[in-house]
């Protein structure tokens, strides 16, 4: 390669790292795999160093990945680090530990040891505890200043917020309590692999992308807007590194075991080693015993434990000299595919899922596996009777990532992605912006309307108690066809089940009548909106506060809610433009469902009360609160000018299509000092009962 094409090449390589990087740190959606990272930013290494005229400050191989969102809205305060958060050197060849020893040995000229951990495969977290209560929790930012999380973060159970005072320790007055008035610690906020397997079953049966590895798992989590919602997602902490003005310790080793004793998590995985045949024996003992760990290790830590001769060798740019890690290859397994199932979903969305014979991977037993599409298997060329490769890494179920070629049987046979629905027989229809086949009997096909029952009464959604059993014989009874029809079951209805008695029809109808006070986010949760998750739902009820804003709102609007993006917003159009829908909204606010979030106050007045008023233009509070005031005060706010229209209530810069249409069809144009009038109101009374001082505020904080 010359001169000129290193440069390419370098140029080329920077920018798919740094695209690399915004999916893992930013999205939490890799697009590489670890090693295929790693071999790329060791290229880039590689050619620097023999073209050093091409090296700058912001190469990938100078600074750590940055974890902070790039947008005009912060969703976290940000902080700067005291001391800069790095990365770590790392490698996948047993010689380059034994060159890392041998530096390390040569630069300290001492006897010295090594510490010896695992490398948890998590997102990183500074923790900053001041007079032994924790002050701030940053996570790694850009290295020099990160998020501050702590609002997250005091919902991971393992993280105390006080510290403890050991058995046996002795106050004075110099030393009152055993630990410094202030330090950091350093470590990992990691998902364990139940928690994770947990959370993207629920994504799965949502429909919503699963997480890629319980590292993003994790890091999503912890950067969650709702704190609240932290705490179900089964994180937990471990701490590897602490720092802080002149620490009373001489080794990381005294530091960590000092730690653990305040009541801080530490692993008890680690070992002290004196050269490089015990750090090879803690490799090998790790690269298989990892397998039975409740959680993911990427690989293993290697660092100098003396703290004088951390200090000594120092850092670079982006990692310490003093510590390196050996990376894992990704686990796999190989095992005998035996047959494809063809799966219909809540949605209709058709899934094909490997039935394997059984394998232990990862600690656990795997017998299926996701396929993804059809586009998926043609690419994996994949035959029943092959032999396959199976990772754990996303889906609630492994993957299959490689067919083994040279181990194909006779008599393996090409697979058929069905054409139509195994269930109801409908012709499938492909989604090519998902790339997977559907099947459009929405409201004929008995796979589909009975997921989308089961997962109304779900415990997430309407919390009825009511399993997949039930909801199999109501509908075999044509008791229940739509959700809606659940309210309206009598106990003769139930009776007449197989095996119902008194007793389990009347706890089921309380159960039901339970379920009227479920709040708004989680029952347009349990409408099954497709892609409407519990966290959409959430903040969807946030944003608009009732069904009806909801319903009346276009894309445009839809796609200002925090993490609505095309799709979504579609669906939700298409689910209020379908009548049935509409039918079934109205039959459930009969039964008492809440559609609108709680808090929301009473209207302020009946004055618009039979008025639909639609609004245009820019007006001294915002849209969404002019709306607000018109539902406050009984009238309906509509998107377009129709002749059943009683106002068009025009701002500044009120759209011309929508005032020609009102002087069309004479519906009264009114401004927003008249509008006030009407209410009784002017712009500042108004708002001040229902706003804060963020302008922002949503409706449902009021
Ligand atoms: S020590 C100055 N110890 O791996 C660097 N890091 O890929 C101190 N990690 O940024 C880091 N387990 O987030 C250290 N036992 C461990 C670790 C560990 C996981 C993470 C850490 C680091 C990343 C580098």
């Amino acid at each position: 390669m010359d001169k000129s094409q290193a440069n390419i090449r370098i140029r080329e390589l920077r920018a798919i790292i740094d695209e690399a990087n915004r999916k893992y740190y930013v999205d939490n959606a890799p697009e590489l795999t670890d090693y295929e990272f790693d071999m790329l930013l060791k290229e880039l290494e590689v050619l620097e160093k023999a073209y050093p005229e091409y090296l700058t400050p912001d190469s990938p191989t100078q600074k750590v990945g940055s974890d902070i969102k790039i947008s005009a809205k912060k969703d976290f305060d940000q902080y700067p680090h005291r001391y800069p958060m790095l990365s770590l050197g790392n490698t996948y060849d047993i010689s380059e530990v034994q060159a890392f020893a041998d530096r390390v040995s040569k630069g300290i000229g001492n006897a010295f040891t090594f510490s010896c951990e695992l490398k948890f495969d998590g997102t990183a977290i500074c923790l900053t505890y001041r007079n032994g209560r924790l002050f701030r929790a940053l996570t790694r930012g850009d290295g020099t200043k990160g998020d501050d999380v702590t609002r997250n973060v005091v919902h991971i159970s393992n993280i105390p917020q006080t510290l403890t005072v050991p058995a046996g320790f002795v106050p004075s007055k110099e030393k009152p309590y055993p630990w410094p008035e202030e330090f950091e610690i350093r470590g990992e906020i990691y998902m364990p692999w139940a928690a994770f397997d947990r959370l993207n079953e629920e994504r799965y049966k949502d429909e919503e992308q699963p997480f890629a590895n319980p590292r993003n798992a994790a890091s999503g989590s912890l950067k969650l807007q709702d704190s609240t919602l932290v705490a179900n997602r089964g994180l937990e902490c471990t701490l590897y590194h602490m720092l802080g003005e002149s620490l009373p310790f001489q080794t990381h080793d005294q530091a960590l075991k000092a730690a653990s004793q305040w009541g801080l998590p530490v692993s008890d995985k680690r070992r002290i080693c004196s050269g490089i045949e015990e750090i090879e024996d803690f490799i090998t003992y790790w690269d298989t015993e990892r397998k039975n760990l409740p959680f993911a290790t990427d690989g293993i830590v290697i660092k100098v434990n003396e703290l004088p001769y951390q200090t000594e060798l120092g850092y670079t740019a982006k990692a310490p000299r003093w510590a390196t890690a050996y990376k894992f290859k990704a686990e796999k397994a190989l095992t005998r595919l035996l047959s494809i199932d063809y799966q219909v979903g809540r949605t209709g969305a058709v899934t094909p899922v490997a039935n394997l014979e059984p394998v232990q991977l990862s600690g656990t037993v795997v017998k299926r596996a996701s396929l993804h599409n059809s586009e998926q298997m043609q690419q994996l060329d994949i035959h029943i009777g092959d032999y396959v490769y199976v990772e754990k890494g996303g889906e609630i179920i492994p993957k299959i990532t490689a067919v083994e070629l040279s181990m194909r049987p006779d008599d393996a046979s090409l697979p058929h992605f069905p054409l139509y629905c195994p269930d109801c027989g409908s012709a499938l229809v492909k989604d090519e912006q998902e790339a997977k086949s559907f099947c459009p009997n929405q409201d004929g096909c008995p796979t589909q309307i009975q997921a989308r029952l089961v997962h109304f009464l779900s415990r997430k959604a309407m919390n009825v108690i009511a399993g997949d059993a039930t909801v199999e014989q109501l509908y075999n009874k044509a008791l229940v066809w739509n959700i809606a029809d659940f309210y309206e079951l009598t106990k003769d209805h139930l009776m007449t089940l197989d095996g119902w008695k008194e007793r389990s029809a009347e706890r089921f109808l309380n159960s039901l009548k339970d379920s009227v006070n479920i709040p708004f986010e989680r029952v347009l949760y349990a409408l099954g909106i497709r892609h409407v998750g519990e966290a959409t739902a959430k903040s969807i009820a946030g944003h608009f506060g009732s069904i009806d804003n909801l319903a009346a709102a276009g894309m445009d609007e839809l796609l200002k809610v925090e993490d609505i993006g095309e799709i979504i917003a579609e669906s939700i159009v298409e689910y209020f433009s379908n009548p049935d829908n509409l039918e079934i909204i109205s039959r459930l606010k009969s039964a008492g469902l809440q559609f609108e979030s709680q808090g929301v106050k009473e209207p302020h007045s009946d004055r618009l009360a039979g008025l639909t008023i639609v609004i245009s233009g820019n007006f001294s509070i915002s849209r969404d609160k002019m709306k607000e005031l018109i539902i406050l005060n009984g009238g309906k706010s509509s998107g377009s000018v129709s002749g059943k229209t009683s106002y068009l209530l025009a701002g500044e810069k009120a759209g011309p299509e929508k005032l020609k249409k009102a002087e069309n069809l004479g519906v009264k144009v009114i401004t927003e000092e008249e509008f006030f009038r009407l209410i009784g109101s002017s712009a500042d009374e108004d708002m001040n009962s229902v706003n804060t001082e963020d302008d922002n505020v949503q409706l449902s904080l009021f």
